[in-house]
């Protein structure tokens, strides 16, 4: 198969991350005989440095003219300390997601067997926890109508959906259950917001057209805590922008590190591929960024087009390195060497010889 795949490092740890992910498909591609090619661009606070802003008209008509987008991470802390800045790296990546309409993120939520002493949380609560997460990503607080009085004393953010984005996040998450244990949990305020009780009723009114399908609902106070006293109870969950943002964090606690939480950004036309982390600026350049994420991100990336064979290598792979220990200090309490390169070569090096790879 011959993919273009848009490369955006983006900030912080994003390049050294992104670079483990791209060798792995240049071995993936290699190994199965595809043609993969790579075009970069510029997003985020390296963006902003290099052409003053943070998604210039160049890297969105590389994406557009790709056939999947490979998305690092974003942000720098300069840009935390005055809130009147205007410009800021994070908008590089909303601009992304809203430009090229990718309504779905999806984010698997494993909990690994052999990292199950990893997580704060007690190993009998999260083993054999397998959730994915539908999370709503071009629509509601994050891009509803934004105000500041004159004065700077009164600000608001409207959170707003429409039937249409909630219905077509809603069929494929109801689709992802079917595939899987056939459940589904819509999360949202639905005692409180407006906005939530339109998203209870479209799942509701959905809901007759996959019968196997066991709806729940939940609010959002109470799913942050059952996500961490009970998450074996979640197959997939539904959710909009905000809160999916806010639950995904919460539960990386479950699997041990955000450096392992890889994602999917899904719409009709486009699909773009990143580690749900962030840039984690003061971690950068130092070697110790997780690539897990953003190598799972890469094995979604896959998944996408079909190659179901590749996807599983790569996967099995990441299973081989943590089995070893062959992880970043996130992880790691057996060696204190293993940077982010060196975590990548051993995935690179198991794709190119699955029955041979071991730590040299
Ligand atoms: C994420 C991030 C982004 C978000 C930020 C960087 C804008 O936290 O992808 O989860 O809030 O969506």
């Amino acid at each position: 198969m011959k993919l273009n795949i848009a490369v955006l490092p983006g900030d912080g740890i994003g390049p050294e991350v992104t670079a483990q992910a791209v060798k792995v498909l240049k071995a993936i591609a290699m190994e199965f005989n595809h043609v993969f090619t790579f075009d970069y661009g510029l997003v985020g606070a390296s963006a902003i440095d290099k052409t003053g802003i943070p998604l210039p008209e160049a890297t969105i008509s590389t994406c557009e003219k790709a056939d999947a987008v490979l998305f690092g991470a974003i942000g720098n802390t300069k840009y935390d300390i005055d809130p009147n800045t205007k410009i800021r790296p994070e908008q590089g990546l909303l601009g992304l997601r809203k430009t090229l309409d990718l309504y779905t993120n999806i984010r698997p939520v494993i909990a690994y067997e052999d990292l199950l002493n990893k997580s704060s949380l007690k190993k009998s609560q999260i083993k054999d926890t397998n959730i994915l997460i539908y999370r709503e990503l071009t629509s509601g607080i994050y891009f509803g109508e934004k105000k500041l009085s004159e004065d700077g004393n009164t600000a608001s953010d409207i959170c707003q959906y429409t039937r249409h984005e909630i219905e077509r996040i809603a069929h494929l998450a109801f689709q992802a259950a079917q595939s899987r244990k056939r459940k589904l949990t819509l999360v949202d305020k639905a005692n409180v917001l407006e906005s939530s009780r339109l998203w209870r009723r479209i799942v509701q009114e959905l809901a007759p057209q996959y019968p196997d399908v066991k709806v729940t609902y939940m609010y959002i106070d109470n799913a942050a805590m059952e996500l961490i006293i009970k998450p074996r109870q979640f197959d997939v969950i539904l959710t909009e922008n905000m809160f999916g943002d806010i639950l995904s964090e919460e539960a990386s606690v479950i699997v041990g590190s955000i450096g392992l939480l890889a994602s999917a950004s899904i719409g009709k036309d486009h699909a773009m591929f990143e580690p749900i982390h962030g840039a984690y600026t003061k971690a950068a350049n130092k070697g110790i960024a997780n690539p897990i994420a953003s190598i799972l991100s890469a094995a979604m990336l896959l998944d996408h087009f079909g190659l179901d064979d590749e996807a599983a290598l790569i996967r099995e792979a990441v299973d081989k390195s943590l089995k070893l220990h062959i992880t970043t200090p996130d992880l790691n309490t057996k060696y204190d060497n293993i940077t982010t390169t060196k975590v990548g070569d051993f995935i690179e090096d198991f794709i190119n010889n699955p029955d041979e790879t071991n730590l040299n």
